[in-house]
């Protein structure tokens, strides 16, 4: 069923569609991977590292209904339900239980960097076929890197 008329045409809009749909579930996990790793951390740096994980939810959110949003402003239906989150997500598996500080900031230093990739990768596919999205991906991406930088800085 196709409700919303897209602007773009049916070639650049599978590029686009499969460029959002990713990010999006991207996205929702990040967000859900730093509540777990939020709620388990442990150690000397607890107070630091549980406030800095909010922040990182706060940015997945806001940019997952950006880019579901987007995608139904182009006729795309988006999928962020749990079990679409679970097949497509390009982070890995999060550690069970508790998890110590450096542990803790260590995940999201890999969890970041896997989504920052795929991100820069849809930065790329999407400039020809759409640079209104392409500008959505560079602006998620620079916000990504600014977290990913200062988890790296964490475990420096
Ligand atoms: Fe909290």
């Amino acid at each position: 069923m196709y409700v919303v008329k897209s602007p773009l045409t049916d070639a650049n809009l599978k590029t686009v569609s499969e460029a959002l749909q990713g990010a999006l579930v991207d996205l929702v996990d990040l967000a859900l991977v730093a509540k777990q790793i939020h709620w388990n951390v442990v150690g000397p740096r607890f107070r630091s590292v549980h406030l800095q994980l909010d922040e990182v939810v706060d940015t997945a959110r806001r940019y997952s209904d950006t880019v579901a949003e987007r995608a139904a402003a182009l006729g795309i239906s988006p999928d962020g339900r749990a079990a679409t989150v679970a097949v497509g997500s390009g982070i890995g598996v999060t550690p069970e239980g508790w998890v110590d500080d450096t542990t803790a900031v260590g995940t999201l230093v890999e969890a970041l960097g896997a989504v920052i990739t795929r991100m820069r990768e849809r930065v790329e596919t999407t400039g020809e076929p759409d640079p209104v999205s392409q500008d959505i991906f560079i602006g998620i991406t620079a916000d990504l890197e600014k977290h990913h930088w200062m988890f790296q800085a964490e475990n420096g």
